[in-house]
């Protein structure tokens, strides 16, 4: 039985998720809920090894179903270790970036098809979909002028694919939203910090999800 609320959060490179998910956190916080941060690939520590053989950017020899097979096993390794665990805990968990990015990325920007990368991503998450997905819409232009004018920011091996690739990466993102309309909140972040921010704030109160928890919280 899981008490608690499953929130990913998707986009494309320097969709500005960061900076508004630690908004979120305290915005759950200073409320008196149970919050849990975690991303994708990564979390625990095999996920974050997978994820080094991932992004390595000297891995140019990688196939592109590798990839896939790579980032289903480290969700599902987060999943069952991580998540699932918090979840029954009641704590609300938000997520940078879960299988929507693997239909986005490698099933449509890497040309694998959806319905393959769909069907490893459900055989790796058994059903365990999210309550919330925000997804960060932004021009690929505007996202990646951004990280390119973040020098802390690590770069990896899919940041130094071409404006071309994240054009793809984003028509992938719109079929999804087609795919999952109750699930997936579209947020336009080609604006400002305070603006985007009110989307998602929007988006998390009036979901039944947080009224049940508030209520639950209030008692
Ligand atoms: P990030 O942690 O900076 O978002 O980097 C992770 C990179 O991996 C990012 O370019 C998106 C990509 N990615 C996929 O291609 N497929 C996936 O399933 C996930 C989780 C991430």
């Amino acid at each position: 039985m899981l008490n608690g609320w499953f929130i990913t959060v998707e986009g494309g490179e320097g969709a500005g998720k960061t900076t508004i998910v630690d908004k979120v956190e305290h915005f759950f916080k200073d409320h008196g809920f149970d919050v849990m941060r975690t991303r994708e690939p990564g979390g625990i520590k095999i996920a974050e090894k997978i994820r080094e053989v991932i992004l390595d950017v000297t891995h140019t020899e990688m196939d592109e179903r590798t990839e896939a097979l790579l980032y289903a096993a480290a969700r599902r390794q987060h999943l069952i270790e991580k998540v699932l665990p918090a979840l029954k805990e009641g704590k609300i968990v938000i997520c940078d970036r879960f299988i929507d990015s693997s239909l986005a990325y490698q099933g449509i920007a890497r040309g694998i098809g959806l319905e393959e990368v769909l069907a490893i991503n459900e055989f790796a998450i058994e059903g365990c979909y999210p309550g919330l997905t925000l997804y960060f819409d932004v021009d690929p232009k505007v996202g990646l002028a951004r990280i390119s004018s973040d020098s802390e920011r690590e770069v990896n091996r899919l940041d130094k694919e071409k404006l071309d690739f994240h054009e793809k990466v984003k028509d992938g993102y719109d079929k999804v939203n087609h795919m999952y309309p109750e699930r997936i909140q579209v947020i336009n972040a080609n604006h400002s910090i305070e603006d985007v921010f009110q989307q998602v704030m929007h988006a998390i109160t009036m979901h039944d999800q947080y009224k049940r928890l508030k209520e639950m919280n209030e008692q």
